[in-house]
């Protein structure tokens, strides 16, 4: 196969990676794209950095074996465990990208001398990676970092709009940890459902930032660099896996991507 015409493979713990597929779909309509929600595994955000790098190098493996051109990991928490253990990993064969350094770039554009906020699982925030990245760029960037568990499942069982979830999101933006900040990191690929919310909360006083979109550019970025964009005139194919197949997976992918989307059950595990 022509190497532009290989698929991009995008992973995640389950369906929230949806968010970054949404933005990769329409920014790169003929594409074919690849993804693999690891369900089985689900929620990352609470497990060990070993555990997430296990998982992340099988995925991985079924990705390559689909030929994929790019693997982009589109999952905080599994961007912090195991992004630079996926590159080594993965070597010529693929190019691995992760949904963290664009954000650090787009913040290190816009907020150099400025305190920036960073929500996100216990994975992410207590991993520092975030705060490793920023204090490398020497911008004078303060960082803010509070893991805010409870908004990944909430936002998973359908509470995005419901009031007891714009309580949660109240209690924990209204920490002292984050008192101060000019911009919000949503430092999960869940947040997105909750981004209104989390701007009502500020009333237009701090800056919440998203990573889907610019994920998505710094995606096209490097296929345009690497001549890897696929110029086929149909549409791009997408195609949807799973480790574990429940329906309330797939009723739950309408939330995540905007439409249902049929699943496929590929036990990884099994
Ligand atoms: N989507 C994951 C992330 O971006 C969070 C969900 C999980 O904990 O698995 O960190």
């Amino acid at each position: 196969m022509l190497k532009n015409q290989k698929p991009i493979g995008i992973y995640d713990s389950g369906i929230g990676g949806l968010t970054v597929m949404k933005a990769v779909r329409n920014l790169l309509p003929n594409e074919d794209i690849i993804y693999f929600g690891d369900t089985a595994h689900l929620p990352y955000g609470d497990k060990s950095t070993e555990a997430i790098q296990s998982y992340s190098i099988k995925i991985a493996n079924f990705l390559l074996s689909q030929e994929c051109k790019v693997i982009l990991i589109a999952c905080n928490s599994a961007s912090a465990a195991a992004y630079k253990l996926l590159k080594e990993y993965v070597g010529s064969k693929a190019h691995v990208l992760n949904v963290i350094d664009p954000m650090v770039s787009l913040v290190a554009e816009q907020y150099a001398q400025k305190t920036v906020g960073l929500i996100g699982t216990k994975q992410t925030v207590n991993s520092n990676v975030y705060a490793k990245k920023i204090n490398d760029l020497q911008l004078g960037i303060t960082l803010k970092s509070l893991a805010t568990p409870l908004l990944a499942p909430m936002i998973e069982e359908g509470y995005a709009e419901k009031n007891i979830l714009n309580n949660v999101i109240a209690d924990y933006l209204a920490n002292p940890t984050l008192e101060g900040i000019e911009a919000l990191i949503l430092g999960c690929t869940h947040y997105p459902l909750i981004m209104q919310s989390i701007q009502q909360f500020y009333e237009g006083k701090v800056a919440v930032l998203d990573s889907s979109a610019v994920v998505a550019r710094s995606l096209r970025g490097l296929l345009e660099m690497q001549n890897m964009l696929n110029m086929q005139e149909n549409k791009g194919l997408s195609q949807f896996y799973v480790s574990d197949y429940t329906q309330s997976f797939e009723t739950t992918t309408q939330l995540f991507f905007g439409e249902t989307v049929s699943l496929k059950h590929y036990p990884l595990w099994e």
